[in-house]
């Protein structure tokens, strides 16, 4: 059954942090297709994001205190599928993935991804356990959007729409 929220737009987080692999800390750069997600505040400009705590992704947003939301094309769903089925624990998951990454504007702890139509750059201002999920409110530190294009919105399962 189709949620009453959905269609919404799948955007990929991209993260940067330390995880343990075989009792070794290892830095892995980490990419999160998230439909969960929305402008918070104008001035100064904010955006929340929201993942589920179990996920490896909110340690490394936690630990790091940053995080890049990248508005992808509609083309871009298939690598968002792929995200879904490869964990980054023992690949390259960006890699693996086929996406690829670029240094950021502004923060050091992060990447973006050169795939993004846009992106922002956003310094963790509180996070919140709501639920499952971990509300990050982010402080936009940098913006950027430059030619659009179709986006991806997730309707139900594995099916995803466009806009015109
Ligand atoms: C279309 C779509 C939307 C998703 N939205 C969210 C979301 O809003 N929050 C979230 O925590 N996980 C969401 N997920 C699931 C996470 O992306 C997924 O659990 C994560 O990529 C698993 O990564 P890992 O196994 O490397 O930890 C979504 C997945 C898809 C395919």
């Amino acid at each position: 059954m189709t949620l009453i929220y959905n269609p919404r737009q799948v955007v990929l987080v991209s993260c940067r942090g330390n995880v343990q692999i075989m009792n070794r800390m290892m830095e892995r750069d980490e990419v999160l297709p998230l439909s969960w997600h929305s402008p918070s505040a104008s001035h100064p400009p904010m955006y929340s994001i929201f993942v589920q705590k179990n996920l490896g992704g909110a340690e490394m947003i936690k630990e790091s205190g940053v995080f890049v939301v990248n508005f992808v094309p509609f083309r871009v769903v298939e690598h968002a599928r792929k995200a879904m089925s490869v964990s980054g624990e023992y690949v390259d998951k960006l890699e693996a993935i086929g996406l690829h990454e670029l240094p950021c504007e502004k923060l050091v702890d992060c990447f973006r991804l050169k795939e993004a139509l846009g992106w922002l750059e956003c310094e963790v201002v509180e996070h919140k356990e709501v639920g499952d999920h971990v509300l990050f409110l982010g402080k936009v530190v940098h913006s950027f959007m430059g030619v659009d294009d179709k986006r991806p919105f997730h309707v139900d399962g594995d099916e995803f729409a466009t806009t015109k």
